[in-house]
């Protein structure tokens, strides 16, 4: 973790959330993830489009969390708020965790969820069921204009689907198996999704951190 935050003047919730952050991302799916779970605590989300259109950074980190603080330190300092960095990927243990810190980019460099989802699912052709575990990573950086920051991570274990289920979510939820409930993401509802995911538990493990680093609940 970088330097340890102190309660700053700016409003906070209860759970120590400030009260209004920019979601450092241009990926809908998320900023509805990210806004609904971070709403029911008294957070206002905010889309980087809104506050910063055409904000991009280049995700070239060696991990999640190089990339997480790679767009959170950059809107912050753009926006002049508080801006949460999310980065995500999907580790396959028959792929020797790929395709990791390259989800976004599996099919190539513009390529669609369906693409990547598609390259997936042929790299796993003949793989039985007992062999295609996987896990969904998240890593969080919630970063303050002033150079303060706290981070965090969250995993959620399941398993590869040999063929595209459900109409939900986003990216490879349409292939990636809940062991609970046998369903994919995409075939859950969303906020049954938002109960168990990686995101959800990344968001919950940086509100302990936000305690830690005395920024939490007063
Ligand atoms: P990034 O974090 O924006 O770089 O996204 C990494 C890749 O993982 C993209 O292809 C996303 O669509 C995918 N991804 C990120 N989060 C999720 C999720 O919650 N479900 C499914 N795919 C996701």
């Amino acid at each position: 973790m970088a330097e340890a935050p102190r309660p700053g003047p700016e409003a906070r919730t209860a759970s120590g959330w400030p009260a209004r952050l920019v979601l450092a991302t241009n990926n809908r799916g998320k900023l509805q993830e990210v806004a609904a779970i971070l709403g029911a605590a008294g957070v206002t989300v905010v889309g980087s489009a809104a506050v910063a259109p055409g904000w991009s950074v280049v995700e070239d980190g060696a991990t999640l969390a190089a990339n997480a603080r790679r767009k959170a330190e950059s809107l912050a300092r753009l926006t002049g708020l508080p801006a949460l960095g999310d980065d995500s990927g999907l580790e396959v243990a028959a792929l020797g965790g790929r395709p990791g810190v390259r989800s976004a980019r599996y099919a190539g460099a513009h390529a669609t969820d369906a693409e990547n989802t598609a390259r997936l699912l042929r790299e796993l052709a003949g793989v039985p069921d007992a062999e295609r575990a996987a896990a969904f990573r998240c890593a969080l950086v919630l970063a303050w204009p002033d150079g303060r920051s706290v981070e965090a991570e969250g995993r959620c274990d399941g398993f590869i689907a040999t063929t595209p289920r459900g109409e939900g979510g986003f990216g490879y939820d349409p292939v990636f198996v809940d062991p609970a409930s046998g369903r994919t993401f995409a075939e859950l509802p969303a906020a049954a999704k938002n109960a168990l995911s990686h995101r959800r538990r990344a968001l919950d493990a940086l509100v302990r951190a936000l305690d830690a680093a005395g920024g939490g609940r007063s």
